[in-house]
């Protein structure tokens, strides 16, 4: 039914993006000294662009499903009318920067978790204190504007999904002006909250900007139009609970960075390292809130999910496809996993060292705090005598 939309928009994705990830992918994987450096250089940069258009034309086709602009309805189908309208939705202004920052975030968080791994080690420090410092400055510059940008998020549902806001807020009853339960069970069968810890009107502030706001809640929804609360209410605490346990190491590690004592401190070394799951997280229970907050719709209140399932798809195919699914998901994954540890584990190819001359072998942190530092290029572990040392 909303084939002519969402198909030309999924194909736009595989013309400009997939071709060109495929197609460089393999070289940042597997070609560092096969290609020149310039060219390792562009495939990366190559594969950054790929990916940073495959996220727009996604975000701009689930954008559409969260709120459908620009089409008409002709049999029982969705065309489009406004390609321009469907594409650049004002919604996806602040869905595709709040989706690129947890990119990057989670970037961050994966340099900054592998230096202090190797900070931790004593091994490759020149690489790890760099590692450290880039990774923790560049998330403590990107998660408030992720948070501002979370924030706008917000603002969109509160405008164009009332019912799934209510839900997220796991507010039952309209309220003037509204508090904000920050922790709660919600419980659908009684329509209340048990164990609630509220804030008195921040609910309206949050939601409108206003100390007197009404914020409407899920009963003045018939319940077939209501989402299911449990999952978007604590999806949404759990992405704004990591976005915020983030922001506090980025902060706390910067400081100590340039205070000049982060790789003394073990405890932040530690908790640097343990943090690396916390942005997928984010973005997962992201994802969560938004999916299943847009329920029980595929198209934000115009097609219901229930309507949407192909007519001559059966429960058994769509359990066949869904093991498949999972069992090749689970075999790349666990591959990749595996490549990725490896890759980890040897350290960086062409590593910075000292000069043999100047170095001091069995004290690591020697490399970084006394001598100057030089590229070796790509050299073996076995013959190199600071990187044997480490
Ligand atoms: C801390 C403040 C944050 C706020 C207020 C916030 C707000 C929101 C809201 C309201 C949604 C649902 C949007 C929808 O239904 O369409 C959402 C989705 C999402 N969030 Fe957050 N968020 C925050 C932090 C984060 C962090 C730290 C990450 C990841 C590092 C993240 C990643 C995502 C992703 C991937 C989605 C799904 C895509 C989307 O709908 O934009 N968020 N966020």
């Amino acid at each position: 039914m909303s084939g002519p939309i969402q198909g030309p928009l999924l194909s736009y994705e595989t013309f400009t993006a997939f071709y060109l990830e495929a197609s460089f992918f393999g070289i940042l994987l597997f070609g560092r000294s096969r290609v020149p450096p310039w060219f390792y250089l562009f495939s990366t940069a190559m594969v950054a662009l790929g990916t940073t258009l495959s996220a727009f034309w996604i975000m701009a086709n689930n954008s559409w499903m969260q709120v459908p602009v620009g089409y008409a309805i002709e049999n029982g189908n969705f065309v489009p009318n406004d390609w321009l309208k469907i594409i650049f939705s004002p919604v996806l202004w602040v869905r595709f920067p709040h989706m690129l920052l947890a990119s990057y975030i989670t970037g961050a968080f994966c340099v900054a978790a592998t230096g202090a791994w190797y900070a931790l080690r004593g091994a490759f420090s020149a690489e790890a204190r760099i590692m450290l410092r880039m990774g923790l400055y560049l998330a403590a510059v990107l998660l408030p504007i992720q948070i501002f940008f979370g924030h706008l998020t917000g603002d969109y549902v509160h405008d164009y999904q009332p019912v799934k806001f209510a839900a997220i807020e796991g507010r039952w009853h309209d309220e003037q002006p509204a508090g904000e339960v920050l922790l709660a069970i919600p419980d659908s069968a009684s329509e209340t909250n048990k164990y609630a810890i509220s804030v008195p009107v921040l609910g309206s502030l949050i939601g409108s900007m206003s100390l007197h706001s009404k914020e409407v809640g899920l009963t003045d929804f018939p319940r077939a139009n209501r989402p299911p609360v449990v999952i978007p209410f604590f999806a949404f605490r759990v992405m704004v609970g990591c976005g915020l346990v983030m922001l506090l190491l980025a902060w706390v590690g910067t400081y100590l960075s340039r205070k000049g004592s982060i790789e003394q401190s073990r405890l932040l070394l530690w908790l640097t390292f343990l943090s690396f799951p916390l942005p997928f997280i984010a973005t997962l229970t992201g994802w969560f809130t938004a999916e299943v907050g847009r329920q029980p719709w595929t198209v934000y209140g115009l097609l219901r999910t229930a309507d949407a399932v192909t007519p001559f798809l059966t429960a058994r195919t769509v359990l066949i496809s869904l093991v498949v699914y999972c069992a090749v998901y689970t075999f790349i994954f666990a591959f990749g996993i595996f490549y990725i540890y490896r890759l980890l584990r040897a350290g960086p190819a062409g590593r910075l060292v000292v000069q043999p001359a100047e170095a001091t072998p069995r004290r690591p942190t020697s490399i970084v705090d006394e001598a100057p530092v030089t590229s070796a290029g790509d050299v073996p572990t076995a013959v190199h005598p600071v990187i044997r040392a480490q």
